[in-house]
């Protein structure tokens, strides 16, 4: 089996065991098993260049080059998270169209290609992730890389207005096509991408092979899943969870609590969903004093000015939600502004009644799927969900709504309340059961097939004789 490269910009995931999410240890459990590399940014900024930095960690090798502070404002907080991230999640209005942004970003992808190419070897398969890196594998083909390479984008593939608003998406796009493989978290991406080719850039689509820019790739959606049972494991039986579950318990006194967890970003709708809560209390008073809303949402680069912004209007409404409905001894909305590990995450889903994850865009979501692998089948609680989260296509036994509506978010916290034993039973066994069979393993192992199996074939045939 050859070896895998993996490159994303984070490789922090490998660094810090218990934060590490599922996908970060599906992927490691793949470099582990048949030896490999993970190469990304070390997280550091520092202007004498150092070059690539190889350390050894058993059986997997850790590639990490720094950014130099320029590199960094242009690459990471320029064009990667003030352009394409809000672009990308349809906040036009957010993004910053500064072409050096995007010269930044095209040098940091061949700097980054750059250190990655001499330790490359003839049979490596090499899968790069997400929009960091839309022009990574363009820039390896410019140095004469033949290897098979695949490309797996984390989060939503827009609309083509939407990407034709970006002054560079034609080079972007073109880029994509030095892949042999692009993978997409649902088939609305996958369909919005193919889309884009045939009518901005003259292209056709045949099943999943995509044509343009003379050459021919394979797009497909490979919807990311979650270690389901190692984390429905977790919740139940390791001895932090419980811990965690307990002390929960223990400080609810008899209420129900409704549990958000998410990264401190514009695009997980926090302030609708503080309204929604507001409207909840407004509307149905028997939730008074019955219900707590826990708010679990780290800051998230914070250099970024719109991330600031929200920071403090989510401390304004949760100031004032629970200035004026709290009592001296309940605090209707507890909002917490920094990370927690994951076995303690896992304990405080499963003593969650409610999961309410109402982005108002997100590729897939998988706080979704990890709070229904945390319940407890006996009595589990129940998921609300966006629809314009990715993971609403494989889960439509949560109920779904529009986050953008406050009154029909705060209706679908109030049913969730009541929702009779049967039916969270019945909605519970078959999101279950969909995590199980679409898991993380399935969809590494997918991508990996297509790439490695599908995708040589391809690349052979195309090859003038
Ligand atoms: C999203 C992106 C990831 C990114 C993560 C954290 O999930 O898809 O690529 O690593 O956010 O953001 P950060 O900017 O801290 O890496």
């Amino acid at each position: 089996m050859s070896r895998l490269v993996i490159v994303s910009n984070r490789v922090g995931p490998v660094r810090d065991a218990a934060r590490a999410g599922g996908l970060a240890v599906a992927l490691v459990d793949a470099l582990r098993a048949r030896g490999g590399l993970w190469y990304g940014w070390s997280g550091d900024t520092n202007n004498q260049s150092a070059g690539v930095k190889v350390e050894q960690a058993g059986a997997l090798q850790l590639a990490t080059a720094d950014l130099t502070e320029d590199e960094y404002d242009d690459y990471y907080n320029g064009f990667a998270n003030r352009c394409l991230w809000p672009l990308f999640h349809y906040r036009i209005d957010l993004t910053a169209f500064d072409r050096r942004y995007y010269e930044g970003y095209r040098r940091v992808n061949a700097k980054f290609a750059s250190g990655l190419f001499p330790l490359l070897r003839e049979d490596d398969t090499i899968w790069v992730h997400d929009y960091h890196f839309l022009a990574f594998g363009n820039e390896l083909r410019q140095m004469g890389a033949e290897q098979a390479i695949g490309f797996f984008l984390h989060i939503p593939f827009p609309s083509p207005e939407v990407l034709a608003t970006l002054p560079n998406h034609d080079a972007l796009v073109r880029g994509l096509f030095a892949y042999d493989v692009l993978g997409f978290q649902t088939s609305r991406d996958l369909e919005r991408f193919c889309d884009f080719v045939v009518r901005e850039a003259g292209g056709h689509v045949e099943g999943d092979r995509v044509t343009c820019f003379g050459r021919t790739i394979i797009a497909r959606a490979f919807p990311i899943g979650i270690d389901t049972d190692g984390f429905a494991k977790m919740a139940a039986d390791s001895e932090d969870a419980r811990r965690q579950y307990e002390k929960a318990v223990r400080g609810l006194r008899g209420r129900a609590q409704m549990i958000g967890v998410d990264r401190l970003d514009y695009t997980k709708g926090l302030p609708e969903r503080f309204q929604a809560f507001e409207r909840l209390l407004d509307d149905y008073p028997d939730a008074r004093g019955e219900l707590v809303y826990l708010q679990i949402a780290p800051t998230s680069r914070g250099d970024v000015q719109a991330y600031r912004e929200m920071r403090q209007e989510l401390e304004g409404l949760s100031g004032h939600i629970n200035g004026q409905y709290g009592e001296f001894d309940w605090t209707p909305l507890r909002y917490i502004n920094r990370a927690f590990a994951r076995r303690s995450l896992a304990g405080l889903y499963r003593a969650s009644k409610i999961g309410l994850i109402t982005p108002l865009r997100d590729g897939m979501n998988l706080v979704a799927k990890e709070y229904v692998a945390a319940q407890n089948p006996e009595n589990p609680g129940v998921l609300i969900l966006s629809r314009f989260a990715g993971a609403i296509y494989q889960m439509p036994e949560a109920i779904a709504v529009n986050p953008y509506d406050i009154k029909e978010v705060a209706d679908a916290i109030q049913n969730a309340r009541y929702m009779s034993l049967e039916e969270r039973k019945e909605r519970f066994q078959a999101l279950f059961d969909g995590l199980q069979r679409d898991d993380v393993a399935y969809w590494r192992d997918s991508f990996l097939a297509t790439l490695e199996h599908e995708a040589p074939m391809h690349r052979n045939a195309e090859r003038p004789s």
